[in-house]
Formats: structure tokens, C-alpha cells, sequence
């Protein structure tokens, strides 16, 4: 019955004039942007990811804390409609075709929070999680017992959880994806140099790859850049999106322009140019590295609207438990290494670590570029990053 129900909603046009895999681009342009403005670094984030355990927790709200969320959201009143949504999207953005690609869900859960077994129940059956009801009292145990779960899934552990996670908290949501894929077209290891950056005594270097082929590419006027599609191994579902800005342009002012085009349009421009002119024959430059990029999405978020579900006072779960609850952090952790052959992304949410040595100085790269790791179908940002600056030692 249930089902059926779904189904009429699905068809029916209660979304307004946007349709539902647009508002999930439109969130995830709109969290990039608000990540890198708030850094004085790169980043890599995976908005997919934090789309989708933000929504897991959206229709749990209430009262004030809805009307926020759902606004940041684009969410409508019906509940089962979107949860059907977001099941499709799922099954159109995490499919095995060219590329290996992991989504897992964790909540660990305390003894003595008193949550609603119904909203448990959403959680695994809506949404895939694994759940654990565990003694947070004792926080080296939940800790321990948490790690196992996770072990037993293969999720690499040393930076997703720790035993102090479980001191004071009541849950903890966490996630984990890993993405490989292959380049249709991969770049020739003997055509990868090395470029030198110096600034006094410090240097930096780079290795960049390159190739010279036929692929789609075009110029978008009202980005003030260039964007060129790199398509990876498989029927054509994924691909890295290369948006180069023009000289005299930086990063974040393409990105800031960005939140006015949707990425469909561009895809489909792409495309559409393609059809009628045929591949463009372009020059690539992309560097052969490894980031990690760890960011704490609080501020960002804030930033897009959201408040009341971080504030131990105002935010608003009453669907979900009887006990008041509030996010405490949401911490995302991307690594992506690109080699001539290869992409691999590991996300997790939360992170922690990364103690590196930091740069002496950081400068601008002489050529940077955002780029987008697409769902092609739905149009989905399975990945957005910058490269615009190199640490120097
Ligand atoms: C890579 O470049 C080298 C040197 O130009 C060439 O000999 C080789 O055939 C190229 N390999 C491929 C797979 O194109
Ligand atoms: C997202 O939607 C808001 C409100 O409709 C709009 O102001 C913003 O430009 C949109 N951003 C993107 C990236 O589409």
C-alpha cells in the first residue's frame, strides 16, 4: 500500500518547478562555494555525502528547526515522496559501472538515549544504515565495539572514530565512500613533467600530466571559463568536469558564477556541442597528486542557513527522540589521489588526524582549475575540488 502511494507521488508535480536531482546540485554547488570561501586553502569535499546524511536526520525535525532545514533543503511537507527520491537518486549515483564505488552508513547509538524505535527503523530501512546500540558509558568498550563494526565492513579506521567521540555524546553518525576509476582515456606517464615553484629560499614542486586529445570541451562566457570533460571507463556514467578559469580570473570568482548555471546546463552544453561540432581537439594539464583535504562543515552550513540543528537549545529533533538532541560537529575527511591511469577517493565522515607538517608558505599555481567528479545521469557532484595554490617548503 505504502508503496503504491510512493509511486503516485512520485508522479504528481509537487516539486515546484525543480525537480528533485536539481536541488541535490543545487545544495551541493552551494556547499562547495561556502566551504572554499571559508578556507584559506584547497578543499575537497563530496556534497553528495553530506547531502544525504544531513537528509537522512532533515524529516526528523520539527517545528522551527523543520522550517530551516527544509528551506536549505528545497524539502516539501511529504515525507514519503522524498525518501523515494533519494532512493532513486542512490540507485542511479552508486552504481558499479566502470567505476568501484562504496557508500556505508554507521549510527552508533547510546544504551540510555531514549530515541523512537520507529526512527531507527527509517534510518536502516529509508536510508541503509548499519545500527549499534552500544554503553557509551564506558567509552574505551563503545569505542572498541564501534571499530569492530566498522572493521567488519572494511572501512580503513584510523581517522573515522575515536574512544573521545563517545564522552558526552549520545550518537554518532558516520559514513564512508570510496570511489576508483579509470580514465577512458589515460595520460602518458612519459609526458608528465615537473613544474618548479620558488619563492626565496622556499620551493614547491608539481607533476603535471598531460595529454593532447579529442574530448568535449567548451567555453562558457558567463563562467569567465573553460570546461573540459574528462570521461572515465564504463558506459560514460561518471566523469571529472575540468573548469579552468580564463587568465585573469581566479577559482573561487568561477565557482561564485558557478552558483548561477546549473551543472545540467553545462553537461548537456557539453554535449549539445559535441553532437554538432564534433570533439574538440584540446590540450590537458592535470597534476599527478594526492590531497587530503579535512574540513569542518559547522561554519559552511551556517553559512547556507542552517542554525537551529547545531544550537543545544533550539534545535528541534522531536521526531526522531524524546531526549533533546544537537549536532555537534560535522567533520568530512576527502583523500583523492589522480595518476595517468587512475582516480581513487576515500571520504569519511567525520575525521579525524592529520597532524602534517604545514607549508612554509603557500602561492598560486600557475594554471588552477576546479573540477567536479559527476554523476552523469542525475547530474550528481559526487566530488568537488579546487586546485589553486602550492605549499612551498
Ligand atoms: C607514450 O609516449 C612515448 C614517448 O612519446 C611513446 O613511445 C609511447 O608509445 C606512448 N605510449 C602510449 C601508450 O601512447
Ligand atoms: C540554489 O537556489 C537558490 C534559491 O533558489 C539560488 O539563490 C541559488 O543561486 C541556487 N544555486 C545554485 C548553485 O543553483
Amino acid at each position: 500500500m505504502r508503496v503504491v502511494i510512493f509511486l503516485l507521488f512520485f508522479i504528481s508535480a509537487s516539486f515546484g518547478d525543480l525537480d528533485f536531482n536539481s536541488k541535490t546540485r543545487n545544495f551541493s554547488v552551494e556547499l562547495f562555494y561556502h566551504t572554499l570561501q571559508g578556507s584559506d586553502r584547497d578543499v575537497v569535499i563530496s556534497p553528495y555525502i553530506v547531502w544525504s546524511l544531513l537528509i537522512s536526520m532533515a524529516y526528523e525535525t520539527a517545528g522551527m528547526t523543520w522550517e530551516e532545514v527544509s528551506k536549505v533543503f528545497l524539502l516539501t511537507e511529504d515525507r514519503s515522496e522524498i525518501v523515494e527520491e533519494f532512493m532513486k537518486l542512490r540507485t542511479s549515483v552508486l552504481v558499479n559501472e566502470g567505476a568501484a564505488i562504496n557508500l556505508l552508513n554507521f549510527l552508533f547509538y547510546d544504551e540510555h538515549f531514549k530515541v523512537y524505535s520507529d526512527s531507527i527503523r527509517r534510518l536502516e530501512d529509508d536510508f541503509r544504515f548499519i545500527t549499534q546500540r552500544l554503553y557509551f558509558e564506558v567509552p574505551q568498550q563503545a569505542a572498541g565495539s564501534a571499530m569492530r563494526t566498522l572493521r567488519s565492513y572494511d572501512v580503513p579506521l584510523r581517522t573515522l572514530i575515536r574512544t573521545e567521540d563517545f564522552v558526552d555524546s549520545t550518537m554518532i553518525m558516520c559514513n564512508y565512500l570510496s570511489f576508483t576509476a579509470r580514465w577512458l582515456k589515460p595520460f602518458n606517464v612519459s609526458d608528465t613533467s615537473q613544474d618548479q615553484y620558488r619563492d626565496g629560499n622556499e620551493m614547491g614542486k608539481a607533476n603535471m600530466m598531460y595529454m593532447k586529445t579529442r574530448l568535449r570541451s567548451s567555453n562558457f562566457e558567463s563562467l569567465h571559463a573553460s570546461v573540459t570533460e574528462l570521461p572515465y571507463r564504463g558506459d560514460g556514467k561518471y566523469c571529472m568536469l575540468l573548469v579552468r578559469p580564463y587568465s585573469g580570473y581566479d577559482v573561487r570568482h568561477v565557482l561564485e558564477s558557478l552558483r548561477g548555471v546549473s551543472l545540467k546546463d553545462v553537461l548537456d552544453t557539453l554535449q549539445q556541442e559535441a553532437t554538432e561540432l564534433g570533439l574538440r581537439e584540446v590540450e590537458v594539464k592535470l597534476p599527478r597528486y594526492a590531497t587530503n583535504s579535512r574540513v569542518i562543515l559547522n561554519m559552511p552550513l551556517f553559512n547556507m542557513g542552517l542554525s537551529d540543528v547545531f544550537d543545544r537549545n533550539f534545535a528541534n529533533f522531536n521526531n526522531f527522540a524524546e531526549d533533546k538532541i544537537y549536532i555537534g560537529e560535522i567533520a568530512h575527511r576527502v583523500t583523492i589521489v589522480i595518476t595517468e591511469s587512475e582516480t581513487i577517493v576515500h571520504t569519511t565522515t567525520p575525521a579525524y588526524g592529520l597532524n602534517t607538517r604545514g607549508p612554509v608558505k603557500r602561492i598560486p599555481v600557475k594554471e588552477p582549475f576546479i573540477f567536479f567528479i559527476i554523476e552523469k545521469s542525475s547530474a550528481t557532484v559526487l566530488f568537488g575540488g579546487s586546485y589553486s595554490k602550492i605549499d612551498l617548503f
